[in-house]
């Protein structure tokens, strides 16, 4: 597998001399110390501002490991992350959101959003209106006096992206956040997602197994080969999505072209042997 990225003709990755906002250096991880499971790397990625930038790869392949790293859950075995020029510090610079929606079920669907509001330092009293300013972005408006057990899969994955714009960040990492929804579920939070992100200058990083995920969401899809992951296409995603549903986004050549470019790079990483 080769690890020189596939760069689509006429695509051009920013330049080192652009200004990144998350920032990837000849990143290597491994666990379990020298002798153990190298899970990804040699890794370099600069993803500037406002970027939807989508991983896919096989399963195993460093994508978590990744998304960790650049939340500063973990630190890399080799090479450097920056966020915002910094070293990444956990909880404060990115909003997370994982497969499983992690709220606390003791607490309302408010309740869960106020504990990240005052997470983020936030003062009480602005509690409850940024709270339902909150829900409201995610389309949970009157929901919040219920209980996180009380609403569907879908909601309380609403509630989960609805804490993690809370930390109110320039940057947003999601783990495959949709995987275990139904697909019509999937389908509306993904136009959720984009519409809540659109314009606002977030920068996200979302991670999924979902080549028409990708295709849908990102402006830049990365796919990532077989364990350790390293990055074997980098393709810009620049469909024509104005005034566009997402059925005739969908339908468009263009996007059938980045469909298939993608799946064949995923099928190919995933036929390659792990070392
Ligand atoms: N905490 C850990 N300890 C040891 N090995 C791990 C740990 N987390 C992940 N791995 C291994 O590292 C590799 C990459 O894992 P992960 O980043 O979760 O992959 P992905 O998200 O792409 O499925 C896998 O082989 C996995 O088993
Ligand atoms: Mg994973």
């Amino acid at each position: 597998m080769p690890s020189v990225p596939d760069t689509a003709p006429g695509a051009r990755p920013p330049a080192p001399s652009e200004p990144a906002h998350v920032a990837v250096h000849n990143v290597i991880h491994t666990y379990g110390g020298a002798a153990g499971v190298p899970a990804l790397g040699p890794l370099t990625l600069r993803i500037p501002d406002g970027g939807f930038l989508v991983l896919v790869g096989p399963s195993g392949c460093g994508k978590s490991t990744l998304l960790r790293l650049i939340a500063g859950f973990e630190q890399p075995t080799d090479g450097t992350i920056t966020v915002a020029g910094q070293p990444p510090r956990p909880g404060r610079q990115a909003g997370v959101v994982f497969q499983q929606p992690r709220l606390f079920p003791w607490r309302t669907v408010r309740g869960n959003v106020e504990s990240a509001l005052r997470y983020a330092g936030v003062p009480r009293a602005e509690h409850r209106d940024r709270a339902e300013a909150l829900l409201q972005r995610v389309g949970l408006a009157q929901t919040g006096d219920r209980r996180t057990w009380e609403i569907s899969g879908g909601q309380q994955q609403r509630v989960a992206i609805a804490r993690a714009l809370a930390v109110d960040t320039p940057l947003l990492l999601l783990d495959e956040p949709f995987a275990a929804l139904d697909s019509l579920t999937r389908e509306r939070l993904q136009e959720d997602l984009r519409q809540v992100t659109a314009g606002t200058g977030t920068t996200v990083v979302l991670v999924t197994h979902s080549v028409d995920e990708a295709v849908f969401l990102a402006s830049r899809t990365v796919v990532l080969s077989a364990r350790p992951g390293r990055i074997v296409l980098d393709l810009p995603i620049d469909l024509p999505r104005a005034g566009r549903d997402p059925d005739e986004l969908r339908g468009l050549p263009e996007y059938a072209a980045c469909r298939k470019r993608i799946g064949h790079a995923v099928r190919a990483a995933a036929a390659q042997p792990t070392t």
